[in-house]
């Protein structure tokens, strides 16, 4: 990333420690510190367990550091998630409710008014693939479909960082290939800031513009790695030798660490 302009999002030395069973503090993040320019995608890897969605969920504002700061844009927002729009490890949509009663839904929570939350995300079927299921049910789409309204939920809010927790980890690898295509695609039409996480190598370095390594719990930062290659990345970049020896680094990085990739 360039270091001259102010960055989009600052994580400095954040930690998080829970209660933990029997009285001992288990801490899980260790002293994370990551910037983030804007219009940057960045992916965080690391083992099961080692922290990733409680990172989000600090980013996203929905719990607090036990010590450390987020900044957004330079100014102080640790606590604040007001920034950012985040589709958790496990994003329900409400059977209940049509596709586009749930797309909608995280307008609403804004506070926009229920009619005008619709008619703004309704526009984004046809770019979300889901033009003609406003008004299906969740039970009548494909898992793809599924994962592609949850993403149209999150895209819906409107905020300028995305945070995206294994948006595609309960899916086929064809249809992941495909929504990693497409999500590439909608990426670049926007001039969104994403993090994403993934324990899919390949899935980090076709989008990403840096890959961020985690160790076991306690979590840190041990490996930021660039990936300089071309976009838009096609099958031909994951086939080259260039991909071929960012995946190897990351893997030996991975496995270095004594730990299972999943
Ligand atoms: N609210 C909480 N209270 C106590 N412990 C928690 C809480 N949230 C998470 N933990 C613990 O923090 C550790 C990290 O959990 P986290 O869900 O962040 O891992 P992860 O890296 O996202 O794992 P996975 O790849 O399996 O999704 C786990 O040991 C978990 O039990
Ligand atoms: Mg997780």
């Amino acid at each position: 990333m360039t270091h001259d302009v102010v960055p989009r999002l600052r994580l400095s030395d954040l930690v998080r420690t829970f209660p933990g069973r029997r009285g001992e503090p288990l801490r899980v993040l260790d002293g994370i510190s990551l910037s983030v320019a804007p219009g940057e995608f960045v992916s965080v890897i690391g083992p099961s367990g080692a922290g990733k969605s409680t990172l989000f969920n600090l980013i996203a504002g929905l719990d607090r550091p036990t010590s450390g700061r987020i900044e957004v844009d330079g100014r102080d927002a640790t606590g604040s998630p007001a920034h950012a729009a985040y589709m958790p490890q496990r994003d329900l949509l409400f059977p209940w409710r049509t596709v586009l009663a749930n797309a909608a839904l995280g307008l609403e929570v804004q506070g926009v008014r229920r009619a005008e939350a619709r008619a703004r995300v309704r526009e984004l079927f046809p770019r979300f693939g889901l033009a003609g299921f406003e008004d299906a049910h969740p039970f009548e789409l494909s898992g793809g479909m599924r994962q592609r309204a949850a993403l149209l939920r999150t895209v819906a809010q409107g905020r300028p960082t995305l945070l995206l927790d294994e948006p595609f980890g309960a899916l086929d690898s064809l249809t992941r290939m495909e929504l990693q295509a497409w999500l590439q695609e909608v990426w670049a039409e926007h001039s969104w800031t994403a993090l994403l996480v993934t324990h899919d190598i390949r899935e980090a370095l076709l989008l990403s513009d840096r890959v961020v390594v985690l160790s076991p719990r306690p979590a840190r930062v041990t490996l930021a790695l660039e990936v300089a290659l071309p976009r838009p990345r096609g099958i031909e970049a994951t086939t080259g030798p260039e991909f071929a020896a960012l995946e190897r680094t990351l893997l030996e990085h991975l496995t270095r660490a004594g730990r299972p990739v999943g």
